[in-house]
């Protein structure tokens, strides 16, 4: 099993370029089999996610080839509508490809995802929508079947909640579906948007992504197209932590800074310098970090839920008494009690964390929970003088690419073995 070894005390410092996001290329390349062209996706990044995606559409018929961070996907001659037990266990999200396979072939059956690491994750605002869409769903021993034998139809779908998968679900089954959908209540992260673009890129009609209440008019076929993934805002956040809990200064280029808004903000509460440019974002750390009053976790364009983990891992180094709340995801402070290894003082009670400051962090030894609770313990090491032993690191390689390397260039001192 690989683990990073991580000898802390450097500042990190420097200039990296930031990674395409993977939240945007699964929903993507998802979207990918409803085309009868090729599709080109550039900034793709080298991740295990995207990597179980890439089985699923080989699985279901694709022809899919990579060049560094560029795929390809042909998938006209993808039949398959079945995505068996094993491969819907690698990655929580390949629930992303329901409606795909239903609007592509008329019918899909998977494994009921069931809860990951995070919490219990249902997929009823998924199957609702698909209903409305005019899908037949059952679900019996543990898999679902969505069956649309006439095509899908055009709805009027309301969220309970901003779900970001259900939303993703729902713009593709609608894309080729017969009339317009309008889904009310719709998530508003940027990888909707990027979903949007990427959709009209192949001839679909969506419109008002990003704006609560999307629009898609079904069209008949949707073609090939070439796409650029945005950067991920996730992973731009967490350089950023390490360069404040650090004590450093980094740079980061390809990004858009305004899709980081809420996380800058907090960086700057806790005395940060932070300059945005058209598409970087610098950070230089003050002397001392100071706590924050309260960090609430919300839908975007509030503060992220996947940065959380490692907000917190940098306030545990903040002068004072922080409050970090989260309201989206029931099970995402596990990475807590491995944090306290390295001499954190954090106190939980349910969603919300209490976290008093410390002046050092100590070396540990500490096992990743989960992918953003993995990110969290790396910070805390890269700050605590002396090794520190992280293990089960495969979490963290679902959603960073070279995370050791890119630490490494910034002046960390990483082992990958
Ligand atoms: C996506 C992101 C994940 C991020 C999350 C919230 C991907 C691959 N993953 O996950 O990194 O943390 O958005 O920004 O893009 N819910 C229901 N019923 C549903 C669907 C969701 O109750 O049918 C609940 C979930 O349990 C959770 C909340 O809604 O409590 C948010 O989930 P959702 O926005 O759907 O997150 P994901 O799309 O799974």
């Amino acid at each position: 099993m690989s683990r990073y070894l991580i000898r802390g005390g450097n500042k990190l410092c420097g200039t990296c370029t930031v990674q395409g996001s993977k939240n945007s290329s699964l929903p993507i390349l998802a979207a990918s089999l409803l085309s009868d062209g090729e599709t080109v996706l550039h900034n793709c990044p080298m991740l295990s996610d995207v990597d179980a995606t890439v089985k699923i559409l080989t699985f279901l018929g694709c022809e899919v080839q990579r060049k560094g961070d560029t795929l390809s996907v042909r998938a006209a001659a993808a039949s398959g509508s079945e995505i068996p037990d094993g491969l819907m266990r690698e990655m929580r999200s390949s629930v992303i490809f329901m409606g795909a396979v239903l609007a592509k072939t008329g019918r899909v059956r998977l494994s009921t995802p069931g809860g990951c690491e995070i919490g219990l994750r249902p997929i009823d605002l998924h199957l609702d929508g698909m209903r409305k869409l005019g899908a037949a769903v059952t679900d019996e021993g543990g898999f679902l079947e969505c069956t649309a034998p006439k095509g899908l139809h055009g709805a009027q779908i309301t969220l309970s909640f901003p779900s970001v998968g259900a939303t993703e679900n729902l713009m593709i089954a609608a894309s080729t579906a017969d009339g317009v959908t309008r889904i009310s209540n719709a998530a508003r992260e940027p990888e909707i948007s990027d979903l949007a673009d990427f959709l009209n890129a192949m001839g679909a009609h969506v419109t008002g992504a990003g704006e609560g209440c999307v629009t898609i008019e079904g069209v008949k076929k949707l073609h090939g197209a070439v796409h650029t993934v945005i950067p991920d805002r996730i992973a731009a956040g967490t350089y950023l932590a390490a360069a404040a809990i650090t004590g450093g200064s980094v740079e980061l280029n390809g990004l858009i800074p305004a899709h980081l808004g809420p996380i800058i903000d907090v960086f700057e509460q806790m005395g940060c310098v932070v300059t945005a440019k058209s598409d970087s974002v610098r950070l230089s750390s003050p002397r001392e970090l100071r706590a924050v009053r309260t960090v609430r976790t919300m839908p975007y364009p509030g503060f992220p839920t996947d940065i959380q983990a490692p907000v917190t891992a940098v306030l545990t180094r903040a002068r004072g008494t922080s409050v970090v709340i989260e309201t989206i995801f029931e099970s995402r402070f596990k990475y807590i009690g491995e944090l306290v290894r390295f001499g954190a003082q954090i106190r939980t009670d349910g969603r919300m964390a209490v976290i008093q400051g410390v002046e050092k962090l100590f070396p540990a030894h500490a096992e990743t929970p989960d992918l953003r609770g993995g990110a969290a313990l790396a910070l805390a090491a890269l700050s605590a003088e002396g090794e520190s032993e992280l293990t089960n690191i495969r979490h963290i390689e679902r959603g960073y690419q070279d995370l050791a390397g890119t630490l490494r260039a910034l002046g960390a001192d990483v082992a990958y073995e």
